[in-house]
């Protein structure tokens, strides 16, 4: 399926057929394809926690506010931000370095540039959710070209899922996504605003615009 294809076909489910697991090979395309989101710097601050265990779902259930979806569904992924990814960037600069795509000297820049400017934890904290919140959008539109569907939701407790599933306070939950196979009772896609109320299409400076007021 192409990506247009799966930006179209995509619904946010509540129903899951609970009696149809998502493999171990899925999950990693899933995890591969929400990877590969851009980051700033390439931080690559996204982590994933998956939870599968029925008993385990019954209680992210009751910490889900007792939406079903998270019981039913196989699969259940919370998305977390790395609020302290900063201190470890030498290895993504490393890394890039090594693959030849920058210098030391870029190496070093970057570095610098990162640990000061993610030491202010407001900046930390909005990229995690920046960056996680893309690697979300990746997953779920892999998910839907691998014949899954997926449920965005931030309707649970943060902080009694990270008391729960003892998460350290360095990880911000993002957003938590239900995969799995569709079941009957699903709403279709739903509407969308026109184009025209969403686009300025020529932002000129010192012009009115659509956003001026
Ligand atoms: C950040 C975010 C949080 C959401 N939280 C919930 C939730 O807690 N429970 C729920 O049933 N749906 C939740 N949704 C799903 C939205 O209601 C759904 O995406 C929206 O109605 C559009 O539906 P569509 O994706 O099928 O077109 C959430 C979606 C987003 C993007």
């Amino acid at each position: 399926m192409d990506t247009l294809t799966a930006i179209h076909q995509r619904f946010s489910a509540n129903r899951f057929d609970p009696n149809r697991p998502v493999s171990a090979e899925l999950l990693d395309q899933l995890i591969d394809a929400a990877r590969q989101a851009p980051s700033a710097f390439n931080l690559q601050q996204t982590r994933f926690f998956a939870v599968q265990d029925l008993e385990a779902r019954k209680v992210l259930r009751a910490i889900a506010y007792n939406q079903a979806k998270v019981e039913e569904a196989p699969l259940v992924i919370v998305v977390l931000g790395d609020l302290n990814a900063h201190e470890q960037f030498e290895e993504v600069a490393n890394a890039d370095k090594q693959a030849g795509i920058y210098d030391q000297g870029l190496a070093e820049y970057f570095t610098n540039a990162v640990k000061t400017g993610y030491a202010d934890a407001s900046r930390a904290h909005d990229e995690a959710i920046r960056s996680g919140a893309l690697a979300a959008m990746n997953l779920m539109n892999a998910a839907t070209s691998l014949g899954l569907v997926t449920g965005p939701m931030i309707g649970f407790d943060q902080d009694k899922f990270r008391e729960t599933f003892l998460i350290s306070e360095r990880y911000l939950p993002v957003i938590m996504i239900t995969v799995g196979y569709n079941a009957p009772g699903n709403w279709p896609h739903k509407t969308r605003h026109p184009i025209e109320k969403l686009l300025e299409r020529h932002g000129r400076p010192g012009e009115k615009n659509t956003f001026s007021e």
